[in-house]
C-alpha cells in the first residue's frame, strides 16, 4: 500500500488570502494549469478584496468562474490594473507556455468544507497558499481550521503532505515569527514574497516569476520562469 507521503496526485490546491501580491497568485495559477495539473482553489474574503484593488478582478465568492484568475496577453492589454502592474509584460505572458495538456481550475467556496480538499482521504500533491495574511498563517499555526483554506493546510499537515505557506508583510513581529516557526517546525514551508535580483530581473514580471517559480519549485512542477544561478 502506498503512503499518504507518497501520493503523486495530479491535484494540488491554491488558496487566495487578504494579503498583498495577488499577482503572485494568478501567475501561479497560469502556471500549474499550463503544466497539465487540476488546481484547486479557494479565496478568503479579504484575498477577493485584494483580488480587487490589485488585480481589477472582482470575485463574487459564492458564483466565481476560476479562469477569471488567469492572466493572459489579451488581459494585458488595453488599461487594465494588469497592464499598469505589468507594462513591459506584453509576449512575456504567454512565453512560459508549454505545448502539451492544459489542467484545469476547480474552485470551492472558503466554507465548503464538504469539498474533497477539506479531508485527508483526497489526495494532492501539495498546497499552496499564495499570498498567505498574517491573519490565515495565525490560524494555521493554531490548528484553527474555521474555513476551508485553514482546514485543507491543517490537512495537508496531518497527512504529511507539502504545505507551501507564502506570506507577505512586513516588518514582521515576534508573534508572526513564532507562527512561521511552529509553522515550519509542523512540517510547512515558509516560503516568503521576497523576491531576489540575481536573476538580473527587468520587470515586475521578472521579480513575481521569481517567487512563482520557487513555490513551483516546491512543488516538483517544472518550468522556465527565472535563470538558475549557475545560468547567470
Ligand atoms: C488591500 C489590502 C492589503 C492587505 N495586505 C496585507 C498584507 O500584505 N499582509 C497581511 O498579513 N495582511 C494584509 N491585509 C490585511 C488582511 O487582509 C486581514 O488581516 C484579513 O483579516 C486577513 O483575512 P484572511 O486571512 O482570511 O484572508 C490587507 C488587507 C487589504 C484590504
Amino acid at each position: 500500500m502506498t503512503a499518504a507521503s507518497e501520493f503523486t496526485s495530479h491535484d494540488l490546491v491554491v488558496a487566495i488570502t487578504g494579503a498583498s501580491g495577488a499577482i503572485y497568485a494568478t501567475r501561479l495559477l497560469q502556471v500549474l494549469v499550463n503544466s497539465g495539473r487540476r488546481v484547486h482553489v479557494t479565496i478568503s474574503p479579504s484575498g477577493a478584496e485584494v483580488l480587487d484593488h490589485e488585480l481589477g478582478i472582482r470575485a463574487d465568492l459564492k458564483n466565481f468562474d476560476p479562469q477569471r484568475l488567469l492572466v493572459s496577453d489579451s488581459v494585458l492589454s488595453g488599461d487594465s490594473h494588469l497592464s499598469r502592474l505589468l507594462p513591459d509584460a506584453g509576449g512575456a505572458i504567454s512565453s512560459i507556455y508549454e505545448d502539451g495538456p492544459q489542467g484545469e481550475l476547480v474552485y470551492h467556496h472558503f466554507q465548503d468544507f464538504r469539498a474533497g480538499i477539506a479531508s485527508g482521504s483526497f489526495p494532492t500533491g501539495g498546497m499552496v497558499v499564495c499570498p498567505c495574511s498574517m491573519g490565515t498563517l495565525a490560524s494555521i499555526a493554531s490548528g484553527q481550521s474555521t474555513n476551508l483554506i485553514q482546514r485543507a493546510a491543517d490537512v495537508h499537515l496531518k497527512e504529511r503532505r507539502k504545505l507551501i505557506v507564502v506570506p507577505r508583510e512586513t516588518p514582521l513581529g515576534s508573534i508572526q515569527l513564532e507562527n512561521m516557526k511552529r509553522l515550519t517546525d509542523a512540517g510547512a514551508v515558509i516560503l516568503p514574497a521576497m523576491p531576489g535580483f540575481y536573476h538580473e530581473p527587468t520587470s515586475i514580471l521578472d521579480l513575481v516569476d521569481f517567487v512563482v517559480g520557487r513555490i513551483c519549485d516546491q512543488l516538483g512542477v517544472s518550468h522556465r520562469l527565472f535563470k538558475r544561478w549557475s545560468e547567470t
